[in-house]
């Protein structure tokens, strides 16, 4: 059963620092698209986010990327006080922030943060107790503070150890993915994750340096193998490339969507937020079809079997005040899918 949809009013504050929230101080669409941003990160589209995904105001919300809880916290003013986030991110840094901005919230037990993979989802909410969601928000890729903090390896602009990794605690970093791929695997990478048209001679370039251990002395080779006016793109390109492999960012978000649709309950919502083409069409084909291909499948009558009821036909964009406040939000896609119940033949009889 669907909720009043969410008040619209002009009311919106800033945050208050503590989490504090009001169920009578609706999230505003018209008010300032900052107004959740904090140091840590700016959230996109978060009124436009509360707007569609909040259809039970005592329900359940898993916010999959908390980064620095600006989302959350969005969630948590339009909820009443039956209302439960739930925060998953799998870098500890994002925990401890948004736990130290939403103190209030996790006292009153209204917020609740765990840290993993928000591919593993299902077993996180089972193993902390939780039953199906009402909403679901994964808003992807990685935070302003991790790209800004130059010791987790993930901006060409600043020279810090070559890492790259969400969670700081395990698994190879790029310098070491680097070491281990031959050129091959490497220009193959460099075009599947990054779309980068010199793969080859930037791959050879990076495999005949001495071993690379910081950004800058990556971003140094990669400028060595292309023409000056590319060089910015490029290294765009490549530096995003090695960050999803590093990640597997690809792969966890394919088994996450599929996560998602198993842990919520009929009528409740998924929305992704995807900064480039190679999520955004794993997106819109799962949140439409309900497969990665974008396959339709239909029954003897020629409908249209999916799991999803479609809720943004095309995909919705920031607004050109949050693009102009947020540079961020320009490439930003958000769809969102509202889970079908099972048709009655596969109830238990
Ligand atoms: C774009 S930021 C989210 C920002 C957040 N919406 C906010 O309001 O601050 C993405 C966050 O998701 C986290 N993240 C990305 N992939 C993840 C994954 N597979 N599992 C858990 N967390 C992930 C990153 O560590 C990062 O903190």
């Amino acid at each position: 059963m669907l909720a009043q949809p969410i008040l619209m009013s002009s009311q919106s504050k800033r945050p208050s620092g503590r989490g504090a929230r009001s169920a009578d101080r609706p999230v505003s669409l018209s008010a300032d698209p900052l107004r959740f941003a904090s140091a840590y990160h700016a959230p996109v589209m978060a009124a436009e986010v509360v707007h569609r995904l909040v259809t039970e105001k005592g329900g359940l919300y898993v916010d999959g990327t908390l980064g620095g809880g600006g989302h959350s916290e969005a969630l948590l003013q339009a909820l009443s006080t039956e209302g439960r986030v739930i925060g998953i991110d799998q870098d500890s840094e994002a925990i401890a922030a948004a736990e130290a901005r939403l103190a209030d919230a996790v006292e009153s037990g209204c917020f609740r943060t765990l840290q993993g993979n928000f591919a593993d989802i299902e077993r996180l909410l089972t193993n902390a107790g939780l039953g199906a969601a009402d909403g679901i928000l994964l808003d992807l890729g990685i935070s302003s503070h991790q790209i800004d903090e130059a010791s987790r390896g993930f901006a060409f602009s600043v020279d810090g150890p070559l890492d790259m990794r969400m969670n700081a605690d395990a698994g190879e970093t790029a310098a070491d993915l680097i070491a281990r791929l031959d050129v091959q695997s490497l220009t193959n990478i460099l075009r599947a994750y990054g779309e980068e048209p010199r793969a080859w001679p930037i791959a050879n370039a990076i495999k005949d340096a001495r071993a690379l251990t910081t950004t800058g002395e990556l971003a140094d080779v990669i400028r060595s193998a292309v023409p000056t006016k590319e060089e910015v793109k490029s290294l765009a390109r490549v530096f995003q490339a090695l960050r999803i492999a590093v990640n597997d960012e690809m792969d966890v978000l394919e088994r996450a969507l599929e996560a998602a649709l198993a842990v919520l309950r009929p009528g409740g919502r998924l929305a992704v937020i995807s900064y480039h083409s190679l999520e955004d069409r794993r997106a819109k084909h799962f949140l439409r079809f309900g497969n990665m291909e974008g396959k339709a499948e239909k029954d003897f009558y020629g409908n249209l079997i999916t799991p999803w009821n479609l809720i943004t036909r095309k995909p919705i964009t920031a607004t050109p005040e949050e693009t102009q406040a947020n540079p961020r939000s320009r490439s930003a896609r958000l769809r969102i899918s509202e889970k079908l119940a099972p048709p009655l033949s596969d109830h238990p009889r």
